[in-house]
């Protein structure tokens, strides 16, 4: 049980940086400091630690009938309310981009300057949402157009599916939740947040955000923890969806537990990401735009370029501008201004990605750039990285850009289609025939022509096909997966 006293304030953006004692749980708008206490290791600076409280199943139950109670509240707001609500938010999160970024460097591990840009996609996210929140509308159904109908009238109204569980990954914590609190927001939904283990501290700034700004503070929960806190999420009967971004390993066992509950679920899963250069690209636009697309947020992205599918004739030049525009990339000190290329998120992400480029150099690949040396993963471009090589099918979430040749379309598109796969690829090419082929080839949830498989508008459907993904994000997507159509008919007058 939650004790009744005050409470200590949410934590706001001081909380982060000033690291005295341990971050709190949110549990329906309050900070909650009862649990047990965590140490979660910064991999950026040896000081960038913090310690965490952590959610219990009791935490969880508490927070999803808080939720639950909320649900009226929420619905009844007004779409110019929580379009305002959402306004408000970005302006908050706008308002402290420099502490929230400082933080962002201190849990991932990635660049200030991919921090900064994380922060100002989410105020850009929020404002979408805001806009998004008045294109949800119903329609005319003609009932009349089948016997049954004669003489009737109906529509269709959209309304909130109810409490929202929010499962977010590591490597853009902060985006990867205001995706999903965006949506529940837009959508009129009490939102349940559970931030990545690995990445409990930014995201907690959310609660302030979201309740200074006009949301109800029961419909707000943000309950770090390990994955008994997902189970409980999955498994809560107050939760009527649950968005997850991650592995999709675990996105099948959340699937698993929802499916059981007969709870909606939007995935947003793993990649293995593929942009087709064909002979006709511009090849410097081609190898700038690969060499940021694969090394951004050092590589952990779930569009990051991970095979780029280049026109034999020239496929060694492609590689090889490749690696000048990576090895020209500043690495360093990931809090440092100028470093580009900061780190992975853990000691084991840097042994599991080293071991994937040993394995495609064991195969045969050529190391252009980076490679590993003395247990130490540069950034790293490879050429002619063979089938057997795992990274051809598996999601190597680090800084390295495998460059395969292709002889024609058709095998372009087989390459493209060989893995697991489908979130969203790019295709460089001064040809439209080319370029409507390849698009219309390509399983994914996206194409990107004259760009790579990294470019994301945040206010574009945002989603994966095969094991990438079911349903869809982005703002006008999210808000739509949160609701639900209701059909409204009337018997007319004779
Ligand atoms: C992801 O890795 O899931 C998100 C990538 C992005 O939004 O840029």
């Amino acid at each position: 049980m939650l004790d009744d006293a005050t409470p200590p304030p949410l934590p706001g953006p001081s909380a982060l940086r000033t690291g005295a004692g341990p971050l709190p749980l949110v549990v329906g708008g309050r900070a909650v400091l009862d649990g047990s206490v965590v140490e979660v290791a910064s991999p950026a600076s040896p000081t960038g630690g913090r310690d965490v409280v952590h959610a219990d199943a009791a935490v969880v139950a508490e927070a999803a009938s808080t939720a639950d109670g909320a649900r009226a509240a929420c619905a009844a707001m007004s779409r110019r309310e929580r379009a305002q609500i959402l306004r408000r938010t970005a302006a908050y999160l706008e308002s402290h981009i420099e502490d929230l970024a400082v933080s962002l460097v201190l849990e991932v591990g990635k660049s200030l300057r991919d921090s900064r840009g994380e922060v100002q996609r989410c105020v850009a996210t929020l404002e979408a949402a805001a806009d998004a929140v008045a294109e949800l509308g119903g329609r005319e159904v003609p009932v009349d157009a089948v016997p049954v109908g004669a003489g009737r009238l109906a529509f269709t109204t959209w309304e909130p599916v109810g409490v929202v569980a929010a499962i977010a990954g590591f490597n853009f914590p902060l985006l990867l939740a205001v995706h999903k609190v965006a949506g529940a927001i837009g959508a009129g939904c009490p939102v349940l947040l559970k931030p990545s283990e690995r990445t409990p501290f930014t995201t907690l700034v959310l609660a302030e955000a979201v309740v200074t700004s006009g949301w109800p503070p029961a419909a707000i929960s943000i309950l770090n923890g390990g994955p008994d806190v997902a189970t409980a999420l999955c498994e809560d009967p107050h939760v009527r969806l649950v968005s997850f971004t991650g592995s999709s390993a675990i996105g099948a066992k959340i699937a698993e537990r929802a499916g059981r509950h007969l709870k909606r679920v939007v995935l947003e899963l793993g990649s293995n990401a593929a942009t087709i250069v064909a002979h006709d690209a511009d090849l410097s636009l081609a190898a700038r735009s690969c060499a940021t697309g694969g090394t951004a947020s050092t590589g952990q992205s779930c569009i990051s370029v991970q095979r780029v599918i280049a026109h034999r004739s020239i496929a060694d030049d492609l590689a090889r501008r490749i690696g000048e525009e990576v090895a020209a990339l500043t690495t360093g000190d990931p809090l440092d201004p100028d470093t580009v290329i900061g780190n992975l998120i853990s000691p084991a992400e840097v042994r599991r990605v080293a071991g994937l480029v040993d394995d495609a150099v064991a195969h045969g690949a050529e190391v252009v750039t980076g490679g590993v040396d003395g247990g130490k993963l540069r950034p790293t471009v490879l050429l002619g990285v063979t089938a057997p090589a795992r990274l051809c099918r598996e999601e190597v979430f680090g800084p390295v850009i495998a460059v395969l040749p292709y002889d024609d379309l058709d095998e372009a598109v087989d390459l493209a289609n060989s893995t697991p796969y489908g979130l969203m690829a790019g295709v460089f090419t001064a040809s439209i025939d080319t370029a409507l082929r390849l698009a219309r080839g390509v399983e994914s949830g996206g194409v990107h022509i004259n760009d790579t498989s990294n470019f994301r508008a945040d206010n574009m459907p945002y989603g994966g096909v095969k094991s990438s993904g079911i349903g869809k994000e982005g703002p006008a997507s999210a808000i739509r997966e949160m609701s639900v159509e209701k059909v409204i008919t009337f018997r007319l007058p004779a």
